[in-house]
Parts: C-alpha cells; structure tokens; sequence
C-alpha cells in the first residue's frame, strides 16, 4: 500500500525518476559487459574511448631495462540512462562482469537525470528509454 510518506516524495520528485551509471572499466571487458548488459534487457547504452587515472596515478611499465611512466591508461565509458529502481539491478551486473580482482579494475560513478526526450516522437521521461 501506498504510505502518504511515499506519495509526497513522489509528488515533489516526478513519477519518471531517472539515473544515469557511468561506468569506467577494461577495454577488455566491453564486450563482456556489453553482452551481460543485453542478457538482462538493457540495450540502451553509449561507449566512449576515454584515458585517465586513478589512485595509482597510471603505472610503472619496464621496457627494455628502462622504466617508464604512463600516465594515463585507456579505459571504455559505458554511460546508461535508467529508471531509478533500475539501478541496483544494472550496477551489479557491470560489477559482476567487469571485475578481475586487480588494480585498475574501473569504477561506476551514478547521477541524477532531470528529463529525457525521444527526438523521433517527442515523448519524454522514463518512456523513451
Ligand atoms: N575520482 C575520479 N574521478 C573521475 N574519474 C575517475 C576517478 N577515479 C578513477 N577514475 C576513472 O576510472 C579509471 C580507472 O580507475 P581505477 O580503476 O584505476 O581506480 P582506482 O581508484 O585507482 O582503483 P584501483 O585501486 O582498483 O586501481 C581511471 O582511468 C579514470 O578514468
Ligand atoms: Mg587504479
């Protein structure tokens, strides 16, 4: 049943709530993750080739007995757009999927989105995803 509590919240927050998950992982893994992603339903996505660092701040590589620095490693952007109750569902599967274990593993940031449109139709809100 629906609590006055809830119903307030929703008022004041919009029935469509949104999120959008970036994630960060392995080049590697993408299409790993891709795949796991449409196993569930979701085919909604954009992938970008992006470079950065984390705590590590790049890594130490070895060539020919010199060492050297890279400073920033490439790593694939996966950016989702989801319902709100989506988004536990979605962010355990990139875990899931994208994990090894070792540094540089990635991360997922999540943020809120205000509206969405589909150009084709005009809709708007959670419908068009
Ligand atoms: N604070 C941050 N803000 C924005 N992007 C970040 C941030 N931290 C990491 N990233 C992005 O995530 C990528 C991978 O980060 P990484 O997995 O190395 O994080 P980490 O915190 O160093 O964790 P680990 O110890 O597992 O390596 C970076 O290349 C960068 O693109
Ligand atoms: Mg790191």
């Amino acid at each position: 049943m629906l609590t006055p509590n809830f119903l307030f919240v929703k008022i004041i927050k919009g029935m469509d709530n949104m999120k959008k998950i970036e994630a960060i992982i392995r080049p590697e893994k993408l299409k790993t993750v891709v795949n796991a992603l449409e196993d569930v339903g979701y085919s909604g996505l954009m992938i970008t080739e992006i470079e950065g660092h984390g705590k590590q701040r790049g890594i130490v590589q070895q060539w020919r007995g010199e060492k050297y620095k890279v400073e920033f490693l490439p790593k694939r952007k996966i950016e989702i757009v989801c319902k709100d109750t989506d988004t536990e569902k979605i962010v355990k599967v990139i875990v899931q999927s994208a994990q090894t274990g070792e540094i540089g593993d990635g991360k997922i940031f999540i943020s809120e989105i205000i509206d969405a449109i589909r150009i084709r139709t005009g809709e708007r809100g959670d419908l068009v995803l």
